[in-house]
């Protein structure tokens, strides 16, 4: 089903998109959008990395209130 694999792929991009997210802000790298030459997949691709942020945000800001996670320092 068409849907279903469209569904699939988005669910598989956001949950990279928000690793990508988690990368950066645990290590403060993020991928080069700059190298990316044509500005319409360049700016695609930050909206790309942007639903990531809101994405994790949107864990971080769960995580915070929720009694399933408790602060655990490194
Ligand atoms: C990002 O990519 C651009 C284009 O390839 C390059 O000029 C720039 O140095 C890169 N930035 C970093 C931090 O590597
Ligand atoms: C977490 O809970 C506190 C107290 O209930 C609330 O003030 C705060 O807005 C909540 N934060 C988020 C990110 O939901």
């Amino acid at each position: 089903m068409v849907l279903g694999k469209l569904v699939h792929y988005t669910v598989d991009a956001v949950l990279l998109s928000t690793v990508v997210a988690g990368v950066r802000r645990s290590t403060g790298f993020a991928p080069n959008a700059s190298a990316i030459p044509d500005p319409t997949i360049r700016s695609v691709a930050e909206k790309f990395l942007g639903v990531g942020e809101t994405v994790f945000d949107m864990i971080q800001a769960t995580a915070v209130n929720s009694s399933y996670f408790k602060r655990d320092p490194r």
